[in-house]
């Protein structure tokens, strides 16, 4: 079984091609590396013994998706290629609607031409308004996004639900992560962010480094226990599984479902800190600083879908996270450049 995975040098992707290849699926990568470093695709034939085929190139790149889908019998796309900066978006929308939609238009119609109708796409939670009740269920309500980054997501899950629907032959599975964070055991592959991190876990392991002075908490007069946001933050190996768990999913449905990929649990920002120190020994100096514009107190899944219907749980638990990420992060002190 053959599997086209587009980004699949980035953060999760790398993680997915590893778990794709154990499972003994085939792996086609295409990724224009806009975001991304090759080494990681070398160390996961490094982790795996197995290889994989790799185009460098652009998903809006429609001759080349032509000639990928002629030269290899692929069964399933994993669409992980895109943009993921929210203010990034917010500056540059033009950038982040042209790479997130053209890519799923031109990589479908590929698809549809190659009679190959088996996507998974990479959504996010971000997709889901501000103003519903947690835990958040598939059947929560959509849309209101506050961004062009979670604008893309919304629009990508409606343009793939429409194709679902206009041929029933697709299958189609939308898969909204929660907040990913970890990397490999091995410490070989994990998160590379270029610049300064937006995200809080890479943050952390960039001060625990020394290569920042300190962490900025956003706020901590939120109505949550200690005041600090709450997330449902998920191991990145645990992420990947669960997209071996939607490539079995796919081959044996069709029509479109979206599926949760969290772990039901929310951990507070002073939670990640003191476990990051506890775990790992190191400190983590941090200051109170104003909320960031646009964040919600409180987001985590309800998981129960994904595990009723994908037969997929998230095992790993918060001090993994924590152990997995400063792993990678203390071998590879300036990531892929090492
Ligand atoms: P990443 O930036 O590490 O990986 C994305 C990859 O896509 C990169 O390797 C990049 O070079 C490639 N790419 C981008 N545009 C491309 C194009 N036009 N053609 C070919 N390759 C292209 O990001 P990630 O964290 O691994 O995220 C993967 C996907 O999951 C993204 O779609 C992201 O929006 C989504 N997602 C991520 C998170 C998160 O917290 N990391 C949460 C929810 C959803
Ligand atoms: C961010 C994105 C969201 C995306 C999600 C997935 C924004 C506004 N939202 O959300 O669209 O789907 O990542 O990865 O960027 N924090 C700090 N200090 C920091 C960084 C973060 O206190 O330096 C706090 C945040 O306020 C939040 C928590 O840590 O409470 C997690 O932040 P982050 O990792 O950016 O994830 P999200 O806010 O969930």
């Amino acid at each position: 079984m053959n599997v086209l995975v587009t980004g699949g040098a980035g953060y999760i992707g790398s993680h997915t091609c590893l778990e794709l290849l154990e499972s003994g699926c085939g792996v086609i990568v295409i990724d224009n590396l806009c975001n991304s470093n090759p080494k990681s695709l070398q160390r996961v034939q490094e982790l795996t013994g197995k290889t994989l085929k790799f185009y460098q190139g652009d998903v809006r790149d429609g001759a080349l998706l032509k000639t990928i889908f002629q030269e290899n019998p692929i069964d399933c796309v994993i669409h992980f290629a895109g943009l993921k900066c929210v203010p990034e978006s917010v500056a540059k929308p033009w950038a982040y609607y042209d790479n997130n939609l053209n890519t799923t238009l031109v990589l479908t119609k590929a698809m549809q031409e190659a009679g190959v109708k088996r996507i998974i796409f990479s959504s996010s939670a971000t997709v889901y308004a501000a103003d519903n009740t947690m835990p958040l269920k598939e059947t929560s309500r959509t849309g209101d996004c506050t961004n062009p980054y979670g604008w893309t997501k919304y629009m990508t899950e409606q343009i793939l639900s429409g194709i679902a629907h206009a041929d029933e032959k697709w299958s189609v599975a939308l898969l909204r992560y929660f907040n990913p964070i970890g990397a490999h055991e091995s410490g070989r592959i994990g998160e590379d962010p270029r610049g300064i991190p937006n995200n809080l876990m890479p943050y952390i392991t960039q001060v625990a480094v020394g290569r920042r002075d300190h962490l900025s908490v956003y706020g901590n007069d939120y109505n949550t226990p200690d005041g600090t946001g709450v997330r449902d933050y998920l191991h990145v190996v645990d992420l990947a599984k669960g997209h071996v768990a939607a490539v079995k999913y796919v081959l044996a449905h069709t029509g479109c479902e979206a599926f949760n990929l969290g772990t039901g649990v929310g951990y507070s920002v002073l939670d990640m800190v003191n476990t990051f120190v506890q775990v790992n020994g190191v400190p983590v100096p941090y200051e109170i600083g104003p909320r960031r514009p646009g964040d919600v107190a409180v987001c985590y899944a309800a998981p129960d879908k994904s595990a009723q219907v994908l037969g997929w749980k998230a095992e790993r638990t918060l001090a993994d996270m924590c152990r997995d990420s400063w792993n990678w992060q203390s071998k590879n002190s300036t990531g892929y450049d090492d």
